[in-house]
């Protein structure tokens, strides 16, 4: 009932100005339109999913395994106040407030498919700042090569946590290339309303390109540092989950095709959909010119 109201809302109404702004503003500086997802929105064929499937099908292990545990569980969660450390490579390293790190940046609304490695997708509207502005904004150190994530731990309200599901924290990393790629977002918002706990409040991560669980939610440290960082789900198992996990149709995770995928919300008799190489989003190809895809996996 509460959110009844999100499945009559148009583009228009969801879209705030500096979406449009934005856009102006790439057109106006005589720059491709590097988002894809964007563009292809605007044609009607990235229709974003619903406020709730996105925020009842969720993958969120320190709430449980279950898709809907998370909704269940991460109500708990206290996202105020929230800190942030950055630390490692910076020029300004310490203990940032949301609003120290994102307060001023450009605000958006972007459009993109999720594509998690379990071979289902959804699409989501994000609200958010690029992350390159955030990393801009704490001042990286040329030796720093690539950045890493960790997210909250609070084992008394985290279930997943106190029976120790996987390892905690959840941590992530990007090399900074990819992190300073416009497409990728610090996200504190969906349908212009904050995120809910279980879609990562306050702040997460959303890399569109890659498999989900780079996608780490809950942010409170940002490191940059120099070598490539350890991540959650590689650590678990490095042959089904590497530290890129760029979404690759022609890559299998060892034990399932990556070839299609299943569309949350897409009804009982959804046909599969083709996985797109990156997600869709060509524009990053240059990111692994020289790279071998299938080793790099
Ligand atoms: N972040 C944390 N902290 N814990 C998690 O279990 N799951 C990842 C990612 N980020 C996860 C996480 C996975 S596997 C996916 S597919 C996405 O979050 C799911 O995001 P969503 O629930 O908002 O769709």
């Amino acid at each position: 009932m509460a959110h009844r109201w999100t499945n009559t809302l148009t583009h228009a109404d969801v879209t705030p100005k500096a979406h449009w702004l934005n856009r102006r503003q790439i057109i106006a500086a005589g720059g491709v339109l590097p988002f894809a997802g964007m563009a292809k929105a605007e044609t009607g064929d990235l229709e974003p999913n619903s406020w709730d499937d996105i925020t009842s099908y969720n993958n969120y292990y320190e709430f449980g395994t279950g898709k809907s545990d998370p909704s269940k569980n991460a109500g708990d969660l206290v996202t105020s106040p929230w800190s942030i450390k950055v630390d490692g490579l910076v020029d300004n390293p310490g203990d940032y407030t949301i609003d120290d790190l994102i307060g001023g940046l450009t605000l958006e609304e972007r459009i993109y498919r999720f594509r998690c490695v379990e071979a289902w997708s959804m699409v989501v509207p994000w609200n958010g700042v690029e992350l390159a502005d955030v990393l801009a904004r704490v001042g990286v150190k040329p030796e720093a090569r690539y950045v890493a994530f960790e997210t909250v731990l609070q084992p008394e309200v985290m279930p997943g946590v106190r029976h120790r599901v996987i390892p905690f924290p959840y941590v992530e990393g990007l090399r900074l290339d990819e992190a300073n790629h416009p497409l990728a977002l610090l996200a504190t918002g969906i349908y212009g309303r904050p995120l809910a706990n279980q879609s990562g409040a306050p702040i997460r991560v959303v890399v569109p390109w890659k498999y989900g669980f780079k996608s780490i939610k809950a942010i409170v440290r940002i490191s940059l540092v120099a070598e490539m960082p350890p991540t959650t789900w590689n650590n678990l198992n490095s042959r089904e989950y590497g530290f890129y996990s760029n979404v690759n149709p022609q890559v299998s995770h060892p034990r399932w095709s990556q070839a299609t995928e299943r569309r949350i919300g897409g009804g009982l008799f959804a046909r599969q959909q083709d996985t797109l190489m990156f997600n869709g989003y060509d524009e990053v190809a240059s990111l692994y010119d020289g790279m071998d895809l299938r080793v790099n996996y």
